[in-house]
């Protein structure tokens, strides 16, 4: 191909955190442009298709607002998965790629087997000349995969000759600032071979990115470039949360010593909160993938490095939760704990891979009670997690529908989300009616311990020495 190819019509396939809301911008900044997102799963599509915004799939501060300016305009949602297909001239993958969970690389390597079925459906279905974009977070290599199974259907048929070709587009937004962070990315990275395809998909985005944030790579730096990326990220948060424990037994505070490296305009400031480690869709995921890819190229003391960024992630959880039983006298067994928070951060309604899912996880096993509240994060979520429904009992767990009944006799609270309203609790109410001694636990050290402890609870806060 040669010249310039403009597009008018894309399709995305997979309607979840990162199609819905990178479709929904696209469609929102690029009005002359048809955007249809498909996903397989009918009740997701009739969530995006919801009367009321409220209901949308996904929880994302002013997502809302984008779905309802452009929805039944130039952003439809559908599962005719094929039909979208054949319309489109460009064809973005958003769809899963969870961490194998069995076979060659369990525990690792990525799951692809999303990846490969929807382009397997965009070879088939596909017309003309048609873009493919990766957006899922993927292994490096993989857009080689996608080329290699669309090549296979490239030629002449009934409707037409078809001809692909692949690029690799990774995803930046953080989810609870996704809108703000594709409509000013900090930049829009596009790895591929093919220079026409490159602009058709450089021009879409120039109708709100600044050229200079536009930047053109190879297919492997890309993709390598969103794992690595992340790797960072993720690093930074194992760092500084090793230096929290290190601060908690002496008399530092990792908030002081977080604000004074980070004055250093080589390190930086962001990144810097100690918690109960990261959680999310991508950091696990992607330095495991970095992990495999290492071990593949026998880089072994590579792969043990970034292995520690994760490896420490775990320790700081079970850290937490052993740290909890340790101040409630050696056991919870029975006792109410109350747990404010289980998204992965806050606003978002995601919990995959949330710090709560091991923290809970480990009290349950010790047998606490566990009266758990999030705004956004659904009781059937919450069961699919912990791997049991809620119950009463010892070792069981139940959502309450708002912090003051989350504590009422709780020995404990433990606060895993920084939820803003959690940093606005009224401890003297809260304090009346739990447990005493009780205690709180602030695992984001976002609640107010000056008036907590004037409400005479004992506080621990991550990073306090
Ligand atoms: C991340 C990347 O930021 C994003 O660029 C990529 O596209 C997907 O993965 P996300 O997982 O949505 O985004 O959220 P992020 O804000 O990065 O937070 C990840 C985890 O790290 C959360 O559990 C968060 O609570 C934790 N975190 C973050 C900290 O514990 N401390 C910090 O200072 C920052
Ligand atoms: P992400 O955070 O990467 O967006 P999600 O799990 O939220 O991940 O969304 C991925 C979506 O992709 C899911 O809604 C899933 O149903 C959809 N999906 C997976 N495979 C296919 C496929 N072959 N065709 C259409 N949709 C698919």
């Amino acid at each position: 191909m040669s010249g310039v190819m403009e597009i008018r019509s894309i399709c995305c396939i997979g309607a979840g955190y990162v199609g819905g809301p990178t479709m929904a911008v696209i469609a929102d900044r690029c009005p002359g442009l048809q955007v249809t997102v498909v996903d397989l799963n009918q009740a997701r599509i009739d969530a995006w298709n919801a009367a009321d915004l409220s209901q949308l799939p996904v929880y994302e501060p002013g997502l809302d607002a984008v779905v309802g300016r452009c929805r039944g305009r130039n952003l439809h949602f559908s599962t005719d998965v094929d039909g979208a297909i054949a319309a489109a001239d460009m064809v973005f993958l958003s769809v899963n790629t969870p961490t194998k969970t069995k076979g060659i690389g369990a525990g690792q390597a990525s799951d692809l087997r999303w990846i490969e079925a929807s382009a397997r459906q965009v070879a088939a279905a596909a017309r003309g000349h048609t873009i493919v974009v990766e957006k899922s977070t993927l292994p490096v290599r993989t857009a080689a995969v996608i080329q290699t199974i669309l090549g296979a259907a490239e030629g002449d048929t009934p409707a037409g000759r078809k001809s692909f070709s692949v690029l690799s587009n990774p995803e930046f937004l953080a989810e609870g600032t996704a809108i703000g962070d594709l409509e000013a990315p900090d930049r829009v990275l596009i790895g591929g071979e093919d220079p026409v395809a490159i602009e058709a998909l450089a021009a879409i985005y120039s109708h709100w990115v600044p050229p200079e944030c536009i930047l053109r790579t190879n297919v492997w730096s890309s993709e390598l470039s969103k794992l690595t990326a992340n790797a960072f990220l993720a690093q930074r948060i194992s760092s500084i949360n090793s230096i929290a424990a290190l601060c908690e037994a002496t008399e530092a505070d990792v908030r002081e010593v977080a604000r004074a490296i980070g004055a250093d305009s080589r390190i930086g400031s962001k990144f810097l909160k100690a918690g109960p480690g990261f959680g999310g869709s991508c950091f696990q995921k992607d330095i495991l993938n970095l992990v495999y890819l290492c071990r593949h190229y026998g880089l072994s003391e590579v792969a043990d490095y970034w292995e520690a960024v994760v490896n420490l992630n775990a320790w700081q959880q079970h850290r937490i939760s052993a740290l909890v039983v340790r101040q409630l006298f050696g056991t919870v067994t029975g006792k109410r704990i109350a747990v404010l928070g289980f998204a992965f951060k806050a606003d978002t309604n995601d919990t995959r891979e949330t710090p709560a899912i091991r923290i809970c996880g480990d009290l349950l096993e010790e047998g606490a009670q566990l009266a758990i509240f999030d705004p956004k994060v659904s009781a059937e979520q919450m069961a699919l997690d912990l791997g049991q429904q809620p119950g009463q009992g010892e070792g069981v767990w139940q959502k309450v529908a708002d912090p003051l009944e989350a504590v009422r006799g709780a020995d404990a609270v433990l606060v895993l989300t920084e939820w803003q309203q959690f940093a606005e609790l009224d401890w003297q109410q809260l304090a009346a009616v739990m447990r005493q001694p009780a205690w709180l636990f602030d695992g984001r050290a976002i609640c107010d311990a000056g008036a907590a402890r004037a409400a005479g609870l004992k506080v621990w806060r991550v990073g306090e020495g």
